[in-house]
């Protein structure tokens, strides 16, 4: 084994994927990986997972990681008739257990092998490295023009998944987002003791849950930390389980974001909160209904309260409500298992307790953040875009101000068709609730500003620290001044290509945004953020005419990248 290599990513796409190089035996394990259909030795890169394979066959090829085969491995299981590795042996690439379709190589999980790829490569004496597929390369200049396809919602999927937390029969969800806050969320579930299988590939988009034995309620700060709607499992485990610990989130990129308003609800509903070396913990025999006012509108609060209400004894009256269609999807979802919601969408929502939830299926709705992040991006690039598979009545707010700013836009069923033609005209926008302008299309709208006629104004109602997509904006030309939670925004300042930094998920999406108008090869460095909530995003766009590319780095094992926030 010796001249080989272990090269192991960090969790970029869905999953980590690691890599055995040796003289004579060379493998790779994939573990949990989104790897597309096929793969192979030389072979062409799978569609999907490419991006990631990519990196690795460009790193072969380099020469800096010499000789090492790519070969895939799906996930879902071994396949029948395959077998698994030996514990804690390596295989020839040619003695590797085949299954009928030579590229369809099984997953080989850490547990199968017994060891985890990294403590091989430390046995058998190999270097090892990290992959880091974290750099967007950009071109400016195209325009986007036909269709791009809108996957569902990641804040409508991640409180799908915490609720069946609340049933022991199993729940499938449609339309799941294949990004990195539905894996954390899955891994969040396995710890508790749910078996949570995730469908990958282009056809499936599904998961089915199930959460018959939950040996251990509880959130740690190692998974609540990468990822804050981790809170959301409050609520129902203190349902189902009389008792849940979840770790306190804690600030983040955009803000302090506290969780305060979810705590002080669940108290009225009768649970008994403490807190103590970083962790929540409520516990409640039953919980019972009551009247919750919210001080202040919050989505997740709203989500986390109103699954914990359904199985509560008696009525629950929830006031001052988050109206997003996200909240309406979960009691949509909440229904089909029995629940008894009325009001959701709304500021009020009623909620009759039940003793018992049972199994659904539910399809996710579209993911109207990412669709408006499309619908900016044909309006700012000049194209004549078809935004396809979105719910063109929860972009409302949205598509009122490209109306105002000039941008043409065409409503169908299930798409909208934006037509840049003309430049847009500078207008204010204030970040509100729904049905107001979403503060996730904040950083976005910024990006049209800078590309504006006039001067625009943009006030951020909702976080106080979500402007830190503007400095690198300025840094690729941009003119604008921050004044507290208003962002003052000269427009028709031409962008240039520079070496940018994204800091949030919706940061990372306006300087994707502003490298596609801006001149020359802009590269966005720590885009891990941006695979925590847009689906192939890269993909998708190139398939409208982006010249957009990820780029990899090895580095040694220990140059870690920051664990992601937010
Ligand atoms: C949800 O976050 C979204 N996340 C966010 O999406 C989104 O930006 C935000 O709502 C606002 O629309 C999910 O749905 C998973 P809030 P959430 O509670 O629920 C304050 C993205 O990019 N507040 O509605 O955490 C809070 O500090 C993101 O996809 C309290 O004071 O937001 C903020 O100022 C990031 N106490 C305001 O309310 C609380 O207990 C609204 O926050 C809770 C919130």
């Amino acid at each position: 084994m010796s001249g080989g290599v272990l090269l192991q990513g960090a969790e970029f796409g869905h999953g980590v994927v690691a890599g055995f190089g040796g003289a004579g035996w060379e493998i790779f394990f994939l573990h949990e990986v989104d790897v597309g259909q096929r793969g192979g030795a030389g072979d062409e890169i799978a569609p999907e997972g490419g991006e990631m394979v990519a990196g690795l066959k460009a790193a072969a090829i380099s020469g800096r990681v010499a000789g090492l085969p790519l070969c895939f491995f799906q996930r879902g299981g071994l396949s029948p008739g395959s077998r698994s590795l030996p514990t804690g042996r390596a295989l020839p690439i040619n003695q590797f257990p085949l299954t009928t379709n030579p590229f369809r190589l099984y997953n080989i999980s850490a547990p199968q092998i017994g060891r985890d790829p990294m403590s091989l490569a430390v046995a058998h004496g190999l270097p090892a490295y990290d992959i880091h597929m974290d750099k967007f390369v950009i071109r400016g200049g195209n325009p986007l023009l036909g269709t791009i396809r809108v996957s569902g919602a990641k804040n409508a999927a991640l409180p799908a998944m915490a609720a069946a937390l609340l049933t022991d029969e199993p729940v499938i969800l449609e339309n799941i987002p294949q990004v990195r806050d539905i894996e954390t969320t899955r891994k969040l579930l396995a710890a508790m003791g749910a078996e949570v299988e995730l469908g990958y590939g282009r056809a499936q988009h599904r998961t089915t849950i199930s959460c018959r034995n939950l040996t251990s309620p509880e959130a740690s700060y190692e998974l609540v930390k990468t990822m804050r709607a981790s809170t959301l499992v409050l609520g129902p485990l203190v349902a189902r389980c009389g008792r849940a610990r979840v770790s306190l989130p804690g600030g983040c990129a955009i803000g302090g974001r506290p969780i305060d308003l979810h705590i002080k609800g669940l108290e009225l509903l009768g649970a008994t909160i403490t807190q103590d070396h970083g962790y929540v913990e409520a516990v409640a025999k039953r919980l019972h209904g009551g009247e919750i006012l919210f001080d202040k509108i919050t989505v997740t609060g709203t989500e986390d309260l109103l699954m914990a209400a359904t199985l509560a004894e008696g009525e629950t009256v929830m006031l001052n409500c988050a109206r997003e269609p996200e909240v309406a999807d979960l009691a949509d979802l909440l229904n089909k298992m029995g629940g008894r919601i009325e009001g959701a969408g709304t500021s009020t929502i009623r909620v009759k307790g039940v003793t018992k939830l049972h199994g659904a299926r539910h399809r996710i709705i579209p993911d109207r953040i990412e669709a408006a992040t499309f619908i900016i991006a044909g309006a700012l690039t000049g194209g004549d875009l078809n935004v396809a598979g979105c719910d063109p009545h929860h972009l409302g707010a949205l598509l009122e101000k490209l109306n105002e700013v000039g941008v043409k836009t065409a409503r169908t069923g299930d798409s909208v068709r934006v037509m840049g033609d003309n430049p847009p005209k500078a207008a204010d926008m204030v970040t509100e609730e729904y049905p107001g302008f979403p503060t996730d299309v904040q950083a976005q709208y910024m990006a049209l500003a800078t590309q504006a006629d006039g001067t625009s104004i943009i006030t951020e109602n909702i976080f106080e620290n979500r402007f830190m997509h503007a400095q690198e904006l300025v840094r690729m030309g941009a003119n604008i001044k921050i004044e507290g939670r208003r962002a003052l925004v000269r427009g028709q300042t031409p962008l240039s290509a520079a070496a940018v930094l994204a800091s949030d998920l919706r940061a990372s999406a306006s300087l994707v945004l502003a490298a596609l108008v801006a001149d020359g090869e802009t590269i966005i460095d720590r885009v891990y953020h941006i695979d925590r909530g847009y689906e192939h995003i890269e993909e998708k766009l190139r398939g409208v005419g982006a010249q957009i590319r990820r780029i990899g780095e090895i580095l040694p094992k220990k140059a870690a990248a920051p664990a992601p926030r937010g």
